[in-house]
């Protein structure tokens, strides 16, 4: 090789050099500045600033067309220097390609795809949801992404932590304000209380699956346990955490489990923890509108023991264990059982060898000489 060779191959290796670093450099400054130039942005506002700028969409509807500064400000995407092009992929420069829709409806259904492309888990999830079924029997205004979560104005969607059921209460306003009056809403209403259960806790959230099947019953008593049976957060309440334990042991907590391992998929009647409380309208025990205060259990009961009568529910220890205080009498009958049964069992063995030595030694005895 020669020197004049070399000098020039070190040339080219050079140049390539610095153009590769000034090429990422000028790639990587607009990525790493905190404010990214939002050039997009400016350019479809130019319109799309306008108040007044709407359009007809074929159906015959009126659409607005204004996307305020003040929204995509607040949203959760322009800090993170998302723009328009990043959700709007096909629509770069004006005019725009052809309406691949008809209605409202429609066009939130078509752009709302876009979600998918960064976030493609909750996507998923979202598409075998009860909400993504009621849309394919033909629902269409059951829930997409952008209704819960909006498009031009994300916000954190759990900030404050009632924003939730305020999210649901669009469509099941029945429930959320059932909900708002049971000892868990009023709980999240009057200061935002982090450990009582919110829609989501019970339901999912982009994966909700219908509530009523036989599943999600037998379910239900782990659901409520996951806080019920936690020591700690029921002292704090002063509330007794063998509430679960108890009614594992209980007739229907025997049902329920056997069901749940073997048959998950068969109904069985026997009470689930919602049975006696209520569901959306669960309220403490003392509450008088509460289904097991003492004036309502016995028509509690009824709903599956029709012929049931005061002494039924008086008999009944719920989630005590039997105590002097509470139960006297089940109290002295369990006592008296519990030290019965030994006592004859224990003159019984005493009779049976008492016999057997008995014919023993008979036999000895007659065998003698
Ligand atoms: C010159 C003004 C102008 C600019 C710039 C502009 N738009 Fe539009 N845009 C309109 C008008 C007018 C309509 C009404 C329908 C039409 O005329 O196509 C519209 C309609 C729309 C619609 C709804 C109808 C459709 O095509 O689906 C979307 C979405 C939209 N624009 C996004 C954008 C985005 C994103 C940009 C930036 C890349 C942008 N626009 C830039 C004027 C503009
Ligand atoms: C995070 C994704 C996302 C970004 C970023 C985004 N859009 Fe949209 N845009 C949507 C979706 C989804 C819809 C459908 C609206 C719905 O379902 O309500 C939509 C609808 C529209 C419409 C139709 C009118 C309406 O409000 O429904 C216009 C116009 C529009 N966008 C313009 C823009 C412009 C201009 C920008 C940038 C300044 C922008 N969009 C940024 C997702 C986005
Ligand atoms: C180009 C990618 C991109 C697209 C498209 C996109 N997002 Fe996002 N989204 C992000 C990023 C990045 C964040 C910020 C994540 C973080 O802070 O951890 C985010 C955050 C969010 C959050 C807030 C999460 C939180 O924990 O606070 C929600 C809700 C959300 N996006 C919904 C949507 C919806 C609805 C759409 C469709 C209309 C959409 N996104 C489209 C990238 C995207
Ligand atoms: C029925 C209403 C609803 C629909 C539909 C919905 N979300 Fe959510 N989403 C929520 C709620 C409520 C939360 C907060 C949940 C919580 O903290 O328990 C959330 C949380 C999120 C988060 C932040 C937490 C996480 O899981 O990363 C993202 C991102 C998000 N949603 C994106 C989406 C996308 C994308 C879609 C569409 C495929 C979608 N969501 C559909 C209600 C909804
Ligand atoms: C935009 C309206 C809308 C929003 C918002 C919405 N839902 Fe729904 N939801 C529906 C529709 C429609 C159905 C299907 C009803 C049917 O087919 O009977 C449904 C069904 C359900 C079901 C199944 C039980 C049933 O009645 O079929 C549950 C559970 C549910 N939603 C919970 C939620 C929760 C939790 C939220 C908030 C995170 C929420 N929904 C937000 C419209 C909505
Ligand atoms: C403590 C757990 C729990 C919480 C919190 C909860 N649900 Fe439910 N939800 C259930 C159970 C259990 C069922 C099944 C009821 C049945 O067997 O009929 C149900 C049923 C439903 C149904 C369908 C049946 C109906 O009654 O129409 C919808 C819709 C629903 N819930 C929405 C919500 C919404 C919205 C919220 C928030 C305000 C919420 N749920 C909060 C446990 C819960
Ligand atoms: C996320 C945790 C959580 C889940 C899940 C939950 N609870 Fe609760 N529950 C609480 C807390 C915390 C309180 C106390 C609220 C207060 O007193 O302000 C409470 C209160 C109650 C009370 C009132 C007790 C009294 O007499 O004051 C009943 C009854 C109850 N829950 C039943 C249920 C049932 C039934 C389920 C399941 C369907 C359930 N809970 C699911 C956390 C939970
Ligand atoms: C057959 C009806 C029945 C079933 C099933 C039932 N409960 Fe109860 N529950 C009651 C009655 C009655 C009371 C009030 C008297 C008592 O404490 O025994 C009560 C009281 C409670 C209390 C208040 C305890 C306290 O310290 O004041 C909680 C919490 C509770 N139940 C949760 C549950 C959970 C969780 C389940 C399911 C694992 C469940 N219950 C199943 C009838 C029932
Ligand atoms: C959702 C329906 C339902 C509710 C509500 C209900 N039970 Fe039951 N209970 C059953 C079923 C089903 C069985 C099992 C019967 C069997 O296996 O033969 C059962 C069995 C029992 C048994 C033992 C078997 C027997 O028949 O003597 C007792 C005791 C009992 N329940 C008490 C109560 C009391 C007290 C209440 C009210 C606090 C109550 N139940 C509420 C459905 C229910």
């Amino acid at each position: 090789m020669t020197t004049r060779n070399f000098h020039r191959q070190t040339f080219w290796l050079i140049a390539a050099g610095t153009f590769v670093l000034l090429l990422s450099l000028s790639l990587a400054s607009p990525a790493s500045a905190e404010h990214p130039l939002q050039e997009t942005e400016k350019y479809c506002l130019s319109c799309h600033g306008n108040q007044d700028l709407r359009m007809t969409l074929p159906s015959g509807e009126g659409l607005s067309l204004y996307i305020s500064q003040d929204a995509l400000d607040h949203s959760v995407h322009s800090s993170k220097g998302i723009e328009c092009e990043a959700c709007h992929t096909e629509i770069t420069t004006y005019p725009h390609p052809e309406l691949k829709y008809e209605t409202g409806r429609e066009l939130s259904r078509a752009f709302y795809q876009t979600c998918e492309k960064c976030h493609s888990v909750n996507y998923e999830k979202a598409q075998d949801s009860m909400h993504a079924q009621a849309a394919e029997a033909g629902n269409l205004d059951a829930p997409i992404c952008t209704d819960c979560h909006g498009a031009h104005d994300v916000r954190p969607p759990d900030e404050p932590r009632s924003l939730i059921s305020e999210t649901c209460r669009q469509c099941h306003a029945e429930i959320v304000d059932t909900y708002r009056q049971s000892v868990h809403g009023a709980a999240l209403m009057a200061d935002e209380n982090p450990d009582v259960p919110v829609c989501t806790d019970c339901h999912g959230v982009h994966n909700i699956q219908d509530p009523r099947t036989s599943q999600f019953r037998v379910a239900e008593p782990e659901l409520c346990a996951g806080c019920h049976a936690n020591e700690e957060l029921m002292k704090k309440y002063g509330l007794s955490a063998d509430v679960y334990s108890i009614y594992k042991r209980s007739w229907h907590g025997v049902d329920v489990s056997v069901y749940k391992a073997k048959w998950p998929t068969i109904w069985h009647d026997s009470a689930v923890c919602s049975d006696c409380h209520g569901i959306h309208d669960i309220r403490s025990t003392d509450d008088p509108q509460s289904k097991v205060n003492p004036n309502n259990l016995l028509t509690t009961c009824q709903q599956c023991h029709p012929t049931a009568g005061p002494n039924w529910t008086d008999a009944w220890t719920g989630h005590n264990e039997i105590s002097l205080e509470r139960t006297p009498a089940l109290f002295y009958v369990e006592k008296f059982y519990t030290s019965f049964t030994p006592f004859v069992l224990w003159t019984c063995i005493i009779y049976v060898a008492l016999q057997i030595i008995r014919a023993t030694v008979d036999r000895v005895r007659r065998n003698l000489p």
